[in-house]
């Protein structure tokens, strides 16, 4: 006997953006509350601190659901605290009903998105991105996950959250460097698919673009554009079999980088992996799919005066191959990369061989 099956795609939910957006989950959750479910928020240290009353000042009807604040840093992002957190709603007999929001950056929205998808099979989540990354990138996609040891997102869901509610009033609350951090997504953004949006960033240097007071309408027109094109990546393909994998640009590399600071107890941010990745995959793609050596000088110049380099060792390359060897997107034992055949065309599925690498690595020390 045979048996069709229907399968499931990630359901629709809204990413609302703007200054309002608050009001409106006040009044999302003042309908939900007539279903009294339990509400629950997770934050971070950080988040609670600076974010949190601000959440509470726009939904006061907030101030009875039960908080959980996790320490900050890429190492919380773990099974030990997703364990946690199970533990805790399971005390406060969260229940099918109930609804957890989680309050952060990407590692609050990954961690939280997780713990939602496999509490009693799945709980409703809500995302409130407050770092640059996570409002561009992390809480958009309905990916979750945590670490395992210190390689990034090896266990996790696609889980959609109920609604994502991107206030661009929460950047303020960020220092600086998490923004540097956040805008080389916005770069790797633009480079993967949109030139006139590459230019658009890359006529201001990054210390010009951190100066830009957040009144202006430049920050807003930055999460459009960023946010625009995600949504329309993974709207085609949700589960990242194809086309998402563009998004990948500078992130085999970049994760490898993160990865080993992780183990080594000196975690670097990941927009600062990923602006070296996106630079040593940079190298590949003039080696592998063509980008013109011209636009790559282009792209390193601006990356290079942002970002800085860092200090890769040449020692250390076999053990970052061996954790590239971890990459989601690999088959058969075979590094795949996202590359670039020019500025705002990226070309996912480009295997390319240990020499090679080992090449761009090369030329990315005497930059
Ligand atoms: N951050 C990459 C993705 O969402 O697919």
């Amino acid at each position: 006997m045979k048996l069709s099956v229907r399968t499931v795609n990630t359901s629709k939910y809204p990413v609302l953006i703007g200054d309002g957006i608050l009001e409106q989950l006040r009044k999302r959750l003042k309908e939900s509350r007539k279903l009294k479910p339990k509400l629950f928020i997770l934050t971070d240290s950080n988040t609670n601190r600076f974010c949190l009353p601000e959440l509470l000042k726009h939904i006061p009807e907030l101030e009875d659901a039960i908080v959980f604040t996790v320490d900050t840093g890429e190492e919380v992002k773990s099974l030990r605290t997703a364990e946690y957190i199970w533990k805790e709603l399971v005390s406060h007999q969260a229940d099918r009903s109930s609804l957890l929001i989680n309050l952060g950056g990407g590692m609050v929205t990954d961690l939280g998105g997780f713990v939602a998808s496999s509490f009693h099979r799945g709980i409703d989540t809500i995302h409130i991105p407050t770092s640059l990354i996570g409002q561009i990138d992390a809480a958009i996609g309905a990916k979750t996950g945590v670490n395992i040891d210190a390689l990034k997102n090896q266990v996790g869901s696609f889980y959609a959250p109920k609604g994502v509610y991107v206030w661009p009033g929460f950047l303020k609350t960020l220092p600086v460097e998490q923004l540097r951090s956040g805008i080389a997504e916005v770069a790797k953004t633009a480079l993967i698919r949109d030139e006139q949006f590459w230019r658009w960033l890359s006529r201001k240097s990054l210390q010009k673009i951190l100066e830009i007071p957040f009144s202006e309408n430049f920050w807003k027109e930055l999460l459009l554009k960023t946010i625009r094109i995600k949504l329309e990546i993974v709207r085609h393909d949700p589960f990242e079999r194809n086309q998402r994998q563009l998004l990948n640009f500078g992130h085999t590399i970049g994760h490898a980088i993160e990865s080993l600071a992780l183990r080594r107890e000196t975690p670097i941010l990941h927009g600062d992996a990923v602006a070296a990745g996106m630079l040593c995959e940079g190298f590949l793609s003039v080696q592998r799919t063509g980008l013109d050596p011209l636009q790559m000088a282009e792209i390193s110049n601006w990356i290079i005066r942002g970002f800085g380099k860092l200090p890769l060792l040449q020692e250390d390359e076999a053990v970052r191959m061996d954790m590239m060897q971890h990459d989601k997107k690999n088959r058969q034992q075979k590094i795949r990369f996202t590359l670039l055949t020019g500025i705002g065309k990226g070309k996912i599925n480009q295997v390319c061989s240990p020499d090679l690498i080992s090449d761009a690595f090369g030329k990315y020390y005497t930059l």
